[in-house]
């Protein structure tokens, strides 16, 4: 099938390596120039395992073109699939402009059937907003259907995601547009949802939201074992077995964050509070999130009798291991708070090498220990795991090592007569 993607962020080029490589054929748009010159390169522009491969592979065999030529891509293909940002309002809304102007641009161009597939994440009722935008636009409703296809993707694991998806949505009110979108899919071996518009966008937030609730509740649970002296890792794999809880996002530690998280809580939170909606699990979630960077920063305080002055190593400055996305990182948090309370930083990230907070970057991470007070592991990536902590030991003028994932093997950082420090775990 012809298939026009519109937006080469994240979600439209790992879609476009999906369905190019099921053998459709793609036109990727941006209009991002620079971005489309890159992609013709052959280079990708975001970092995610396997990607920059498999694009390169389908624009070679002819599958997959990159162009910033809208109009002739609307014009020709029958299919657009809506990839374009929704980034948030400070006060939680939802930007949408991105989304408008692509639909302005359809609405001027359209003049035969199109299927229009949004995958972008939007507000509850958006994708119904968007198909009356167009009826009133003079479009007569037989030249479309819509339909939502919401992505479940996890940076860092997108191209095997997109593989292999535990579900594949498709809300839309026409039999015949959920049917071709089956078609699009048939190759991959998912169980399909099929539901409303506004149904698909909800099961997108529902999903985020859950996830993010486990990790505030599992976070919250550590304050508790820190109390009582029981370690938060068991709880978590004895709950996890039960099938009705299950083992992921479980992991207590820093907290979340990301670009989909924090952003989709507060716009699901603005969506519900403008059809006057109280959502307490919601804002006590985030609240959790944001209080738990102070908890790790009072403990440490504590534990090496205060902070300001101090010198301080922070391992990890992306929001989760195996990306290079510093986006609402409570690592980045975690590091603004402690410079405000007087401390130094020298940080160490395997993929970011920059800042805009005034912090030191050493080459590796055992130079960026060289006379610091603590050391806090603020991202789980593998090799802070399997860290030699005798030579940790060396660098260091202090001996306290906060595991701010609780991610550590507590023996062997103990054994290189270092002070292990990990919340519920105490
Ligand atoms: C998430 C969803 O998983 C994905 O389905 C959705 O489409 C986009 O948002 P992503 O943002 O890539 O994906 O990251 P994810 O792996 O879900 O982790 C989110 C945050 O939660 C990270 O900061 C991570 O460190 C944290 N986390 C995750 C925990 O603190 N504990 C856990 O047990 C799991």
């Amino acid at each position: 099938m012809d298939i026009c993607i519109v937006g080469a962020g994240y979600v439209g080029l790992t879609t476009a390596a999906l369905l190019a490589e099921l053998g459709h054929s793609i036109h990727c748009i941006d209009k991002d120039i620079s971005k489309i010159k890159l992609l013709n390169e052959g280079k990708s522009p975001i970092h995610e395992p396997g990607l920059e491969e498999l694009l390169r592979k389908n624009q070679q065999n002819g599958r997959l073109i990159f162009s910033d030529d809208r109009e002739a891509c609307f014009l020709n293909a029958p299919i657009l699939l809506i990839a374009v940002g929704t980034p948030s309002k400070p006060n939680g809304d939802t930007k949408l402009t991105a989304l408008k102007s692509v639909f302005e641009q359809i609405s001027r161009n359209i003049s035969s059937h199109k299927l229009i597939i949004i995958k972008s994440t939007v507000p509850p009722s958006t994708n119904e907003w968007l198909h009356q935008y167009l009826i009133k636009s003079g479009v007569d409703a037989t030249l479309f259907d819509i339909v939502s296809n919401p992505e479940f993707l996890r940076e860092g694991s997108a191209v095997y995601d997109s593989f292999h998806p535990d579900k594949i949505v498709i809300g839309s009110s026409s039999a015949s547009a959920i049917e071709t979108v089956k078609k699009i899919y048939e190759k991959l071996n998912a169980p399909y949802i099929e539901t409303s518009l506004t149904g698909a966008e909800l099961m997108k937030y529902a999903s985020n939201a859950f996830l993010a609730t486990k990790i505030s509740f599992i976070n919250e649970f550590s304050r508790i074992c820190d109390q009582y002296g029981v370690d938060i890792n068991e709880i978590s794999t004895s709950i996890g077995m039960d099938p009705r809880i299950g083992p992921h996002f479980l992991q207590s530690g820093l907290g979340y964050g990301g670009s989909c998280f924090p952003k989709d809580l507060d716009a699901l939170g603005y969506a519900a509070r403008k059809r006057r909606t109280k959502t307490d699990i919601l804002r006590a979630v985030k609240k959790v999130n944001e209080d738990q960077v102070d908890y790790y920063i009072n403990k440490l305080d504590k534990e090496i009798h205060g902070l300001r002055g101090k010198q301080i190593t922070v391992w990890g400055l992306t929001f989760k291991p195996n990306t290079d996305d510093v986006r609402e990182s409570q690592s980045v948090k975690l590091c603004e708070k402690l410079l405000h309370r007087g401390c130094s930083i020298v940080t160490y990230d395997p993929k970011v090498q920059t800042s805009r907070l005034p912090i030191e970057f050493a080459p590796d991470m055992y130079q960026a220990a060289k006379y610091s007070h603590a050391l806090i592991v603020a991202t789980d990536w593998q090799q802070f795991k399997s860290a030699d902590w005798l030579k940790v030991k060396k660098a260091m003028i202090g001996n306290t090592i906060l595991d701010g994932r609780n991610c550590l093997d507590r023996a062997e950082v103990t054994a290189a007569g270092l002070h292990y420090v990990g919340v519920g775990r105490s």
